[in-house]
Parts: C-alpha cells; structure tokens; sequence
C-alpha cells in the first residue's frame, strides 16, 4: 500500500478507536481515519469521500453493523467491510459474514487486521477491475447492438457442423422473423427469400463457404405485411487450426431504399433512351403505323402495363377511333370506336384535355366495348401537339398500379411524343397532298399554254405534244432518269413560250425574217426564261425554253455556249425540234421530206447537234418517230 488509506470508522468508544489507530502506526500503515457512530453520519461519509475500507464494531448504542452493511450495499460502492467486536457470538458473526462483511476481527487479537485489509483492499480492486472490464463489454454490446439496430444491420454466423444459424436481434428484425418461430436451418432462411433470388441466395452460401474472400448478395424477400425489402448479406469463412472452414458469418443490411433509388435512376435511364428511340422512329420516315407501334411497345415495357393502344380522332366523322394497340388478349380493343362525348374514359379525355386514371374499373361504369379482359386499372392521355388534341393513349394493367409521379410523367412523355409523331405525318401528308393537287394544276396549265401556242404558230394540232413525246423517246435511249424525263416533257411543252412575245407579223411572216425582225424572232428563249424562272415548280425544267437555239459549235442563241456547256436537254431537244419544224411546212416554206430532213440532221453533226446525240437520233429514228 503505497499512499494512505481512507479508513471509515463505525466506532462508539474512544478507547478501542485508539486501540486500533495504535496498531496502524506500529505496523507503518499511514492512515486517514473518520470515526462516526450513526447512519445518518455514515451515509454523508460515503458521499463526500472515496474510502478504501470501512471498519465497524458490532454493536453501538444507536447503530450496528448489520444495518451499516445495508447502507453501504444500498450505496452501490464496493468498499471492504471489517467487522471488529468482542462481543459477537458465532451465530452472529456467520450470518454478518453471509450479509456480506468481508472479515471479522475479535478485539484485542489484531494480528490478522492489516493483512485482512490488504487483502480486502486487493480483492476490492480486482473486483473493481474486473467490473469495469465487464461494463465496457457491456457497453460494447449494447453499443454493437444499438448500432445494428439504427442501421438495420444484423449478423449472423451458420456453425457448418451443425447447419444451424445464430442471429443477431438486428437480423431477427430484418428477416421478419421472432427467435422463437425460427428454425435456424438454412432451410428455414432459404424459405423467407424470394423464389427468383432463391438460387443466387444458394450458390452464394456456397461461394462463402468454399472461398477465403469476402462476399455480398443482394436479395429480395416479403415481410409480413407484404412489402418487399432488399438485404444485402456480407459473408466469409471462419477457419480452424487446421485451416478448414468450421463456419461462415458476417452482416447483412437492410438497403431497400437505396436500391428502389437505383432501380428508380435505371429505370430513368431506360426511359429516356426509350424516348430517344421513339424520337429516332419519328425522324427515320413517315410510317405512322410504325412509329406508334414503337411508342406502345415502349410504353408497356418501360411502364410495365399489360396493354396499351392508340385512339386517333377522325375529325370528318367526330369519333375515336382505334388506330394501333398490343396486349389484348380479345381484338374488341380494334373495332372501338366512340363519340367525342363523355360517354367514354378515352374521348373525355381528349375533351377535358387531362390525363383520366382509373384505379379500379370494377367500381366504374363497365369500359364499352372491351370485356373480358380483365383489366383492373386504366389511363387515358390525350395526345396534344400544336394545340391540337390528335387522339389518346390509353394503357390497361390487370392489377392495380400505384403511379408514382415519374411513372406518370414517362406516360405523358409518351403521349407527347406520339402527338408530335401524328402531327409531323398529318403536315408531311397534308403537304404531299396540296404538291399533289398543285403538280396536276400546274401540268394542266402547261399542257393549255403549249395548245395556245401551237395555235398560234398556225401549226398543227399536237406538234408541241409530239415534240415532246419525240424528245423523251430520244432521251430514254440516253438514259435520263425518270425525274429528268418529267422535267424535259414540260421543258419541251413551254420551248416556244417565248414566241407569245413575238408579234404576228414577225412570226406568221411569209418568207425571210429581216435583221430587225430576226432581233425579235431570237428573244424568244430569253422570253421563256424570263416568263418561267419565277417559277418554282418548273425551276429544273428550263433548259430547254432557254438553251433550244444553243448551237454544238457555239453558233447559237440566246448565249452562244459550245458543246457541252449547253444542257444535255437542250441538245437532245434541239434535234427533235429541227427535224419536226423541217418536216412540217412553215409559213416561211413547205415541209421536207425525211430523206432530205435526214441528210440535213447528219450534216449539222458537230456543227448544230451534238454528234454522240445525233447518233442515237438516226439510230432509232423510227421509234422515235412511232406514235
Ligand atoms: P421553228 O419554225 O420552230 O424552227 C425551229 C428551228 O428549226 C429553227 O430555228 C431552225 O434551226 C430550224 N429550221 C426551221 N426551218 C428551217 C429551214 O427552213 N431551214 C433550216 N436550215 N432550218 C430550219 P431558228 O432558225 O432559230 O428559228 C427560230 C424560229 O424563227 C422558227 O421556229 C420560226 O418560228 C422563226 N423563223 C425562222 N426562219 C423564219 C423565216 O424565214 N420566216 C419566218 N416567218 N419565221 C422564221
Ligand atoms: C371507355 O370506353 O369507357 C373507355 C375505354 C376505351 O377507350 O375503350
Ligand atoms: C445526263 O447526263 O444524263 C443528263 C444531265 C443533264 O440533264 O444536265
Ligand atoms: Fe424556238
Ligand atoms: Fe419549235
């Protein structure tokens, strides 16, 4: 004992209190000593001062030691109690001894008192030790466990011997299970998994159990209440001296949430690349059908809805009609067709302009004309482009859905999209109609212009139209396309357009044209080409108005261009346009024969026509000249 010791005395006589004092000193026992003589002083000594031993005499006047016992133990503190008495019997020194002193001296007989005290004050402090390594173990569990508890983990370890499991009152928790109704065989926990992740759950106790490495599995499984909760399991194997494996533990943890987190961004994920393959359909061509068909397909996978279909609005009859649908077990869904009134889910939709959802078709008035579906929820979008409502989405599950805001805002995405997939087609059709209806105007014109003209030039009913018809045989054998062809036969119709410009007396002159008269004559192209280039619809077909009197050696008007800088419809045209004006008889003189016209073409090769072009001319002269 190296310092002094705090010695409570419970003592009446000064006498025997010095006694023990004495044999303190005489033993070099250094000392701070109180002596009291009732409970009252002894509870106000216990709680102002530390003491390392309480010595009392049996038996005081308004105290004993028995009581005084009492009060130390009622204080909690462990502090050696040393009855000293010499009054005691046996009987009453077992049954203090019983109650918990820790010693018992006879007066006078001192020899046993300071090593009983050492001992007790040792005891004391390896009980203190003892105690205090036992609550930080306790506090250590209880902290592991609180812990576990607040972040759902809970551990668990399987004794392989056995094939039984030990859990933590966290995993108890997270399983849903009570300690008691558990079974504790991997049987038991297999059961509690979800079927579908019954089999990784397997193959992942195997991989802990044949491997020194640390393992993790996500699996699913149902809580009582039928709510569905993720746990990730954490494991590996515990080795013995040997280096087998004498079992597998670890955690697991409730991580529910963050996995409906990510499940929830990859399902995001999906839904925009769905959109941006709805988005691909629409600018990829103008299949309507298609496209919608790829809006649906998405919308069911992507919702996970068992069918959906699109209602289009046909504006000239004022009813919804079905336009496309997948995942109908009946094809009612295909002859639905409804008024544009409240009579239905589908057409109030599109008037009220909202999205109608109905959780449970049952309590509703039964949808018309689809029956035997079976379905339990339905929603309905109008789709709206530009203002216009086009028609509805409608997708049908046959379980309930609850629909969480991103759910619904993928659905309206949908619609949106297949609205702007309606109106894009309605516009490119409404567009290929009017070039339509404006292509036959325009060729009826044309036509009409070229019988003016003919007219006119006082020559025969249908030369220009055969001109024509001579000019795209020739051009066939050339290999012009078909839209070079279309454009060549307007070309040649309007070639002499120009001559409108000229005036009668110049143009129905009998015999030859005058300097003056010849200046007039050669602004027709020059005409045609100012007439017609506003024009856009006849934009490509205006060579030959402008370039027919281009000569192959640059001789020519109205620019005097050489060989093939003049048009290749120019100078096909150019041969068909001589040799009918030649064969024909002309104010100016009478029509030649072929033989001679012949002769005359072959003779301008290379000076007025393009020698190749002339060539395929001759050559298939009479097919060209075939009506
Ligand atoms: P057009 O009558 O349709 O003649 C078209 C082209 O065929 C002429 O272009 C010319 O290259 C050729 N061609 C027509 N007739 C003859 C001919 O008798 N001999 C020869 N060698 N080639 C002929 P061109 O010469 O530029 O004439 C353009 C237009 O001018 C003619 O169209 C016609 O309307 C008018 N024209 C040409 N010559 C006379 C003429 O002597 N008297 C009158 N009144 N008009 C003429
Ligand atoms: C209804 O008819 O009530 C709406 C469902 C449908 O469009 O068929
Ligand atoms: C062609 O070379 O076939 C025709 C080209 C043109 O019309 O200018
Ligand atoms: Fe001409
Ligand atoms: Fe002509």
């Amino acid at each position: 004992m190296d310092s002094q010791l705090y010695i409570l005395i419970i003592e009446d006589t000064e006498d025997d209190y010095q006694l023990l004092l004495r044999e303190f000193k005489r033993r070099g026992v250094a000392i701070i000593p109180k002596r009291i003589e009732t409970a009252e002083a002894m509870q106000e000594a216990l709680a102002t001062q530390k003491w390392d031993i309480v010595i009392s005499d049996f038996t005081l006047p308004r105290f004993n030691a028995p009581d005084a016992l009492k009060i130390l133990q009622a204080s909690g503190l462990d502090i050696p109690f040393i009855i000293v008495s010499g009054t005691i019997g046996e009987e009453s020194a077992v049954a203090s001894l019983k109650a918990g002193a820790h010693d018992f001296l006879i007066k006078g007989n001192f020899a046993r008192l300071i090593p009983a005290i050492e001992r007790e004050i040792r005891e004391a402090e390896s009980r203190y030790i003892r105690r205090q390594a036992e609550e930080a173990l306790q506090e250590k569990e209880h902290l592991l466990s609180e812990t576990q508890r607040i972040g759902h983990v809970g551990s668990w370890k399987l004794i392989l011997e056995k094939e039984t499991f030990q859990f933590s009152d966290e995993m108890y928790r997270l399983l849903d299970v009570t300690q008691e109704s558990f079974n504790h065989q991997v049987n038991d926990l297999m059961e509690l998994i979800y079927s579908i992740d019954k089999p990784a759950m397997q193959s992942w106790i195997e991989s802990v159990k044949t491997s020194s490495q640390t393992h993790e599995l996500v699996v699913r499984l149902f809580h009582k209440n039928s709510e569905l909760r993720h746990i990730r399991f954490t494991g590996g194997a515990i080795f013995d001296g040997q280096g087998k494996v004498v079992r597998i533990a670890g955690n697991a943890q409730d991580v529910t949430e963050s996995k409906v987190a990510e499940i929830q961004i990859q399902q995001q994920l999906k839904r925009l690349a769905s959109l941006r393959i709805i988005d691909q359909a629409i600018t990829s061509g103008f299949n309507l059908q298609l496209i919608l068909n790829t809006v649906i397909t998405q919308a069911i996978s992507q919702l996970q809805v068992d069918a959906a279909a699109i209602l289009l609005i046909d504006n000239t009859q004022q009813i919804l009609e079905h336009f496309i649908s997948q995942g109908f077990h009946t094809r009612a869904i295909e002859r639905v067709s409804l008024p544009l009134d409240k009579t239905s889910y589908a057409a109030r939709a599109t008037i009220e302009r909202r999205l109608i959802h109905i959780p449970d078709l049952k309590e509703q008035t039964p949808t018309k004309n689809i029956t035997g579906e079976g379905f339990v929820c339905y929603f309905s979008v109008p789709l709206i482009a530009q203002g216009r409502v086009n028609g509805v989405l409608e997708v049908y599950h046959r379980a309930p859905i609850q629909p969480y805001p991103e759910w619904i805002n993928f659905l309206e995405a949908l619609a949106g999209q297949a609205a702007i997939a309606i109106d894009n087609v309605t516009l490119f059709e409404d567009l290929q109609r009017s070039n339509f209806e404006l292509k036959v105007a325009y060729d009826a014109t044309i036509e009409g212009w070229s019988h003016a003209l003919d007219l006119r030039d006082r020559e025969t009913e249908g030369h220009t139209r055969r001109v024509a018809n001579m000019a795209i045989k020739l051009a066939r054998k050339m290999d012009f396309s078909e839209e070079q062809l279309i454009q060549m036969d307007r070309g040649a119709l309007l070639h002499d357009i120009g001559k409108l410009g000229v005036p009668d007396h110049i143009l129905l002159k009998e015999g030859d044209l005058t300097e003056a008269e010849w200046n007039i004559m050669r602004q027709h192209p020059k005409l045609a080409y100012d007439w017609l280039a506003p024009i856009a619809y006849l934009q490509k077909a205006l060579d030959i108005p402008y370039y027919h009197h281009e000569k192959w050696d640059g001789t020519g008007y109205p620019q005097g261009l050489k060989g093939e800088e003049i048009p290749i419809a120019a100078r096909v045209f150019a041969i068909v346009d001589v040799w009918d004006a030649l064969t024909n008889t002309r104010p100016y003189r009478a029509g030649w024969d072929k033989e001679k016209t012949i002769a005359y073409i072959r003779e301008q090769s290379g000076k007025h026509f393009d020698p190749k072009v002339v060539d395929v001319f001759l050559k298939n002269l009479d097919e060209i000249l075939k009506n």
